[in-house]
């Protein structure tokens, strides 16, 4: 296949498209972009790293309504995330009535904070995954693209001076009621303004952690 510079374009083995989605690869989504370029309202530090080393769950959410300008960019933070050949397969539910809220509670073993200022339902759609493996890898890679998608979108909560907790313990039929989908869901995010700022949770040892394989 050609790009529009004429050059060939190389795919993984086993990653050539059946088909391709029509988009020019040269030009990124424009209100993707806009709203990853847009400046936040007021001065946050977003060094990745800083970030990572701050963030912790939270349960307890203050009532603050988050702007819309930040829920714009967490859901654009997860669309950047890399998915399996690029074919994005997962689909993000954002939940917005007290009511649909107040169910997801109860799917979710009910754990209270689920009704939290912004809930978003991250689901795995590997329909959207064209590449020509079995259903099994299909179906493997969307739950990575959908874990993936919400991972960026926690970073980017907490980099706009947000927080949340990551909900994985779920009724996943109970949840798809609640959303009206027949997507299977990955994980429930669940952000707001966090009611005390806490010390991050100890890790083991970084040298338990890897195996260094020669
Ligand atoms: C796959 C996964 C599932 C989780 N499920 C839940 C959950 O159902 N309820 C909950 O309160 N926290 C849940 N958590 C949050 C973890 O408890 C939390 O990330 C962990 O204790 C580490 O704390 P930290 O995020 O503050 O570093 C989940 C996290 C992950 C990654």
């Amino acid at each position: 296949m050609e790009s529009r510079d004429g050059s060939e374009k190389i795919y993984p083995s086993g990653y050539e498209p059946k088909e391709t989605n029509n988009i020019d690869a040269n030009v990124r989504n424009q209100l993707l972009d806009q709203i990853l370029k847009s400046s936040p309202t007021e001065f946050i530090n977003t060094d990745l790293f800083t970030v990572m080393a701050k963030r912790r769950s939270t349960r307890k959410f203050t009532d603050k309504i988050v702007e819309t300008v930040k829920i714009d960019k967490i859901i654009a933070a997860a669309d950047t995330a890399p998915t399996a050949g690029n074919f994005q397969g997962f689909e993000i539910f954002y939940v917005k009535s007290s009511e649909k809220k107040q169910q997801l509670v109860e799917a979710c073993n009910n754990q209270p904070y689920v009704n939290a200022p912004v809930v978003l339902v991250y689901c795995k759609n590997p329909s959207r995954v064209k590449l020509d493996f079995s259903e099994e890898i299909l179906k493997k890679f969307a739950i990575q693209d959908a874990t993936l998608a919400a991972s960026y979108s926690q970073l980017a909560a907490q980099a706009l001076g947000l927080s949340s907790i990551w909900i994985g313990m779920f009724d996943e039929q109970k949840v798809m009621k609640v959303i009206n989908t027949d997507l299977i869901p990955s994980s429930v995010l669940c952000i707001g303004y966090p009611k005390q700022d806490k010390f991050p949770k100890p890790r083991r040892n970084l040298q338990e952690l890897v195996h260094v394989v020669w």
